[in-house]
């Protein structure tokens, strides 16, 4: 308990899945939290939560694709909270999949634009206000595909979550020197809606399970502690990496 006490977090894609499993954790750590996404009941949903369990967290729905909304979540942090120390940036979409010769051009760049865009719209305002205060974490959420393995049907989503890896060294090498620290994390599967949209037989489940060392998928809790991490002082040497949570996905021939 108590690992982030008097840190200000930021966290996107808080609706549902990893980003409302991590909400909860950093509350539980002591956090005061402002927590987006565009769907407005499950946000005030888990911000009650919160509040119940005597912490502090506030909500603002809006969509990523826009830069107003990624200044206004940094805004509603320091005015209701006073600063911004952590940041993750974790809403993402599957987007257009299928044969990469059917794929649309609106469909390509809508899934850029929420992944990759949006992630990056995210971090331009957080990392402006941690340069305030002398430092701060950026998280954003990656993934082993595209990275270690590859699937086919998956081109846009693959292109845009590797694509915040060589953001995430990008900006690690540009806002070092002033103590900010930007990292990734690559979930192997992980049992949220996400996951189920894209495998919603018992079979698919089946098939993805057997891929991981571990023989199973992991809980949103799970990630949550591994983006603790990398929130948290615990991490103060570590920035540019990708951090690899998956199970052993990237590990496993069956
Ligand atoms: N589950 C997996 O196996 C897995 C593996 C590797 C990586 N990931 C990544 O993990 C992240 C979280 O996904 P999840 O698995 O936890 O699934 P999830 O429960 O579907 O969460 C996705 C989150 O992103 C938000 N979001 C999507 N589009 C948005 C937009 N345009 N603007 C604002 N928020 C938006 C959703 O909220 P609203 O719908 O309310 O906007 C939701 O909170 C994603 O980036 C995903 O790519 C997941």
């Amino acid at each position: 308990m108590g690992r982030l006490s008097g840190k200000v977090a930021l966290i996107t894609g808080a609706s549902s899945g990893i980003g409302r499993a991590t909400a909860l954790l950093f509350a539980a750590e002591g956090a005061k939290l402002v927590v987006g996404a565009r769907r407005q009941a499950e946000l005030e949903s888990l911000v009650a939560q919160i509040r119940d369990a005597g912490g502090e967290a506030v909500a603002l729905a809006g969509d990523v694709r826009g830069e107003d909304y990624a200044s206004a979540l940094v805004a509603l942090a320091v005015e209701r909270f006073g600063r911004l120390d952590i940041a993750f940036n974790n809403a993402g979409t599957l987007g257009e999949g299928g044969a990469s010769t059917e794929v649309s051009a609106d469909g390509w760049n809508d899934t850029l634009a929420i992944n990759l865009t949006g992630a990056f719209l995210g971090a331009k305002h957080q990392i402006g206000q941690m340069l305030r205060h002398g430092g701060g974490s950026v998280i954003f959420t990656s993934t082993f595909v595209g990275y270690t393995v590859a699937f086919p049907g998956v081109a846009a989503y693959a292109a845009s979550k590797s694509g915040l890896i060589g953001l995430t060294q990008a900006l690690a090498a540009e806002f070092g020197p002033q103590g900010i620290r930007v990292n990734a994390i690559l979930p192997g599967a992980v049992d949220t809606d996400m996951y189920r949209s894209m495998n919603d037989t018992s079979e698919s489940q089946a098939f993805i399970t057997t891929l991981h060392a571990l023989k199973r998928v992991a809980t949103p809790e799970e990630l949550a502690r591994s983006v603790l991490y990398l929130a948290s002082d615990d991490s103060s040497f570590v920035t540019g990496t990708a951090s690899l949570v998956d199970g052993g996905v990237s590990i496993t021939r069956t």
